[in-house]
């Protein structure tokens, strides 16, 4: 059956870069099928619900998502769940991956990273308690999510550089953040040419600041991969170059990690960049058209290059320019 893909653009300038990424997939796979559907706090406000019942059924049907950004409410509101959070579970994309490498001569030249974050457990299960003065927070960690990210992880480290490096804080948790680490070295003994360690996660933190360049893939458990994502992500640009895709077995969701930035919505300045390279990640690891990526990598890569930056990146550029010149570059591959 022909590909298609769920476009939820969301708000702020989800609506600006996300646009933009249809008119370069339709650039390069014409044959995709592109189905918009709307999630967040505009939708919430008029229908109820920030992730309306036709938007998960449209995402489960295609079986991939581009996701924009969504705002959410400063104060706690009733009813309002977080839709990108709903959907990573209900289509159970397991497994993060966020890259951090130089794109169009920005950010260090010699870091070429990969960081796969297990996206399902850990303390994001959300279950706390409190008595007033003492709070509590469950750390949930299984051998079947871990062995599972550990997969996923291994075989991205076996067809890139072949070095994966478990993080971990087994010395203190060794009960969790050890099964964890003993998980993926199970998993990962399924390929044996892999160069498998493993680093504290503090160790982590202080290396990944000063030779990012010795790592090569990373896979931790959420909160120490939500946490050392974005640390990494300072070497390559910041937020308006940083991709994210969430990958599970049968549905992936590409999605800039960048969120609606309120402050410059509407203005056409957003970098679509972002948006574009994960987009680039959909090709590549769901779609399995590593062609199509590797074309829409080095177009990213050769207008940013050329100069042809937004505000963010200390450029003139508009959205529309970036994008236009992406389209063109396309092509021209
Ligand atoms: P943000 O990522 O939206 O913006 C942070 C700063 O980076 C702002 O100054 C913004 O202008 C700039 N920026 C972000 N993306 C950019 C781009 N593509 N091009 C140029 N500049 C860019 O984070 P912030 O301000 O903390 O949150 C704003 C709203 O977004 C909040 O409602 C928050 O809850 C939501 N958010 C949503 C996320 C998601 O949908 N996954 C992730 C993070 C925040
Ligand atoms: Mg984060």
């Amino acid at each position: 059956s022909p590909l298609s893909l769920c476009v939820i653009a969301g708000d702020g300038i989800g609506r600006e870069v996300v646009p933009a990424a249809c008119r370069v997939l339709a650039r390069l796979r014409p044959d995709i099928g592109m189905i918009e559907a709307e999630a967040g706090w505009d939708t919430f406000q008029r229908v109820g619900q920030a992730l309306p019942d036709a938007t998960l059924a449209t995402a489960r049907a295609c079986g991939a998502v581009l996701f924009g950004a969504v705002s959410s409410p400063s104060h706690r509101v009733d009813g309002y769940r977080s839709p990108i959070v709903a959907l990573r579970r209900a289509l159970d994309t397991h497994a993060n991956l966020r890259p951090v490498r130089p794109l169009g001569g920005i950010g260090r030249p010699d870091v070429d990273l990969l960081i796969v974050r297990e996206n399902t457990e850990d303390l994001y299960i959300g279950e706390e308690r409190s008595d007033g003065d003492t709070a509590e927070a469950i750390k949930r960690i299984t051998r079947h999510a871990s062995e599972r990210v550990g997969r996923v992880a291994a075989r991205l480290a076996a067809g890139r550089g072949g070095r994966l490096t478990i993080v971990h804080k087994a010395n203190i948790l060794p009960l969790t953040d050890g099964l964890f680490r003993d998980s993926v070295r199970a998993a990962a003994s399924g390929w044996p040419a892999l160069t498998l360690d493993e680093c504290l996660v503090d160790t982590a933190a202080l290396r990944l600041v000063q030779h990012p360049e010795h790592f090569d893939v990373l896979v931790a458990p959420n909160l120490y991969g939500d946490i050392l994502s974005d640390l990494a992500a300072a070497h390559a640009g910041g937020l308006g170059l940083a991709a994210s895709l969430n990958l599970g077995e049968q549905c992936a969701i590409a999605e800039p990690v960048h969120g609606s930035a309120p402050d410059i919505a509407g203005r056409g300045i957003a970098n679509p960049a972002a948006t574009f390279a994960s987009l680039a990640l959909l090709l590549r690891h769901h779609w399995r058209d590593a062609d199509s990526a590797s074309r829409l990598d080095a177009a990213i890569d050769h207008v940013l290059a050329q100069g042809i930056r937004t505000p963010d990146l200390g450029g003139d550029a508009s959205c529309e320019q970036v994008t236009r010149a992406v389209c063109d570059a396309v092509l021209a591959s």
